[in-house]
């Protein structure tokens, strides 16, 4: 037997008992020749000492072990000198008294120090990673991202769901991204496209009648990288038959409502049921279809009460079809020049000419808009914005798309400078009616906003000619805390339309059969109404644990270029491999 308990174990009780444990030496520290070892495993640490003058053979194989050695220690539990317990460490009212020692395997000295949280260079963590894992904060990271697995498995299985595993060499899946390609060595010229998300088999499983689909699948992207985006990811993607959308959502909601208290029970909910928003309103209200809903700090349309303003900025924003639009920024009238400085360069960074500013001093208006703001003005905004003395008031002029986005980034940038969520706050919210179509103004043509799968809402099935930008789908958002957690419709099962769809996305006919032929064929045999949706795991796992990126969630994830650096991939292969793949590299 190599160990009788693990490092995290050994309590009080345990006391007396001869016990052997196995695993890395963290750190050592010796006072007057007594040496305390600290021995880690995934469950905990111990400590261990050893003394010179008993089990001498023990306390010279301890003495001469360096950190991370694997070790395996036999001895005897003692209880601490209650001076001495440590209330950090779960075992910290025992120690271990060392009367065998076995060097299981030595270290070389480690390139980062296990035992040392210390925030350096990602790179080299990333290329340690088995090092990285080792440490308390990522092996914390692993075991939650377990537990919300196990959790999402079982409510599913509860809820009669079965998990399905399908290809994950197949055929591209548009879902906006570019796919990932696997040339086929034995059909020259052809190639699989790993999947961006099982989206088209699920819904193929609808049609073969599996009614409730689940599984834990992994997605590739090849997209732009950021903190919240890895070019292969996790989602618990899911698919029912015969459901409504609230049907869908009220299941998620419902696993979610009862897996975050049992996962992270350090977390709150802000509310239940969770708000429900149209795109619309999200979009006006906080400029962004993924609102961070744990703080107010609405955008306040201030159009009407500009109308006949003298600021040439506001007049020039209005007489253009423009909005003007501010938003209250508390106890931040006393802002300095050069923070309102950095706010403006953040605002044109997204996009805005520029940033009025209205400060409520206790000696009055200031701001760089104070000398244009007439007392009417001024009274009536207060009014409809509720901002008071010591507020600033920022204001973006411009057409509404460009106000909404400008003010929303600033918003979430206010958020952090001025502290106004509370980190262990989960606002979740469902966002509904999307827009079906999207504007694609590089290539001239509509984009599906979700994907084209999704059924468009029956009320406005006559406006595809006459305005398909006012086209609302059944497509729906799961956001928390300004991040898109989820996103899900319900989808076409007719023919009919889905054929529609895919001529408004410009694709010509042949295009559609090759694409897509056997979803369409497989929609003439009986295809039963359906919708489902796919949360992501790695951003929900990230939330949970007050991680700020998804890498920190993953066990072996791609830097932000997108490679391994501890595998070194991508990388070049031999030739007679890309010779059999009928692969030539054009430089
Ligand atoms: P969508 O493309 O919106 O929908 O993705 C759903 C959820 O997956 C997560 N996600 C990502 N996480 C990490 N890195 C990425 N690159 C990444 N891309 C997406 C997000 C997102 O909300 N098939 C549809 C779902 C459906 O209609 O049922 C889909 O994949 O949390
Ligand atoms: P200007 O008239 O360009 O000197 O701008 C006067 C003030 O209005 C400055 O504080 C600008 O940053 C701000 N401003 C300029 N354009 C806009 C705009 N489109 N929306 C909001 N504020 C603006």
């Amino acid at each position: 037997m190599y160990r009788t308990n693990t490092c995290g174990e050994l309590r009080a009780e345990h006391a007396g008992q001869t016990v052997t444990l196995a695993g890395w030496a963290h750190n050592f520290r010796t006072f007057g020749g007594v040496v305390f070892l600290v021995l880690r495993d995934r469950h905990g640490i111990t400590q261990v000492v050893t003394k010179p003058e008993s089990f001498s053979d023990a306390h010279q194989a301890i003495e001469s072990a360096r950190a991370e050695w694997v070790l395996q220690v036999e001895g005897v539990v003692r209880m601490r000198p209650s001076d001495q317990f440590n209330p950090k460490m779960a075992t910290g009212e025992i120690e271990l008294e060392a009367r065998k020692v076995t060097v299981l395997n030595p270290s070389k000295a480690t390139p980062i120090v296990v035992s040392r949280d210390e925030d350096e260079n990602e790179e080299v963590r990333l290329k340690y990673r088995y090092l990285d894992l080792r440490r308390e904060r990522m092996t914390r990271n692993m075991v939650l991202r377990h537990r919300v697995v196990k959790f999402m498995r079982d409510f599913m299985d509860k809820h009669g769901f079965i998990e399905i595993e399908t290809p994950i060499m197949f055929k591209a899946t548009p879902e906006g991204a570019r796919d990932y390609l696997v040339p086929s060595r034995i059909h020259p010229g052809h190639f699989y496209a790993l999947p961006q998300s099982p989206q088209q088999l699920k819904q193929l499983l609808m049609v073969a009648g599996m009614d409730k689909y689940f599984q834990i699948a992994r997605c590739f992207r090849d997209e732009d990288l950021r903190g919240d985006r890895q070019p292969e990811f996790t989602q618990l993607d899911l698919e029912m038959s015969f459901v409504h959308r609230d049907d869908v959502l009220t299941l998620v909601e419902s696993l979610y409502t009862e897996m975050i208290p049992a996962v992270a029970p350090n977390k709150k909910l802000l509310s239940s049921p969770w708000p429900k928003l149209s795109y619309r309103e999200a979009v006006e209200k906080y400029g962004t279809d993924k609102p961070d809903l744990r703080f107010g700090m609405e955008l306040v349309d201030a159009s009407q009460i500009f109308a006949k303003s003298e600021f040439k900025v506001f007049q020039s924003a209005l007489e253009a079809g423009g909005v003007v639009k501010c938003i209250v920024a508390p106890n931040a009238a006393e802002m300095s020049r050069r923070e309102v400085d950095a706010l403006t360069e953040s605002a044109k960074a997204l996009g805005a000419k520029g940033l009025a500013t209205l400060a409520l001093t206790a000696e009055g208006v200031k701001g760089t808009a104070a000398k244009f703001v007439t007392p009417d003005e001024a009274h009536a905004l207060r009014t409809q914005t509720k901002a008071g003395e010591g507020d600033l008031i920022l204001f973006a002029a411009d057409a509404r798309p460009v106000v909404n986005k400008v003010l929303g980034g600033l918003r979430v940038t206010l958020r952090d400078k001025l502290n106004l969520a509370d980190k262990d706050m989960l606002a979740f919210a469902w966002v509904v009616d999307f827009p079906m179509f999207a504007w694609n103004e590089e290539e001239q043509r509509w984009d599906a906003e979700h994907h084209p799968f999704t059924m468009p809402q029956l009320a406005d099935l006559d406006k595809f000619d006459s305005d398909p930008a006012s086209i609302l789908s059944d497509a729906y958002d799961m956001v928390c805390n300004g991040y898109e957690m989820a996103s899900g419709s319900i989808r076409i099962h007719r023919r009919d339309i889905q054929n529609k769809i895919f001529q408004m996305l410009g694709h010509k006919d042949e295009d559609i059969q090759a694409k897509f032929g056997h979803m369409l064929e497989a929609f003439e045999y009986g295809a039963p109404p359906h919708g489902g949706m796919a949360p992501g795991i790695d951003r929900l796992v990230m939330l949970l644990a007050d991680e700020p990126n998804i890498r920190e969630v993953i066990a072996f994830p791609k830097n932000q270029n997108g490679r391994d650096v501890m595998a070194d991939a991508p990388s070049e292969v031999e030739p007679k491999q890309l010779k059999e793949l009928h692969i030539k590299i054009v430089e």
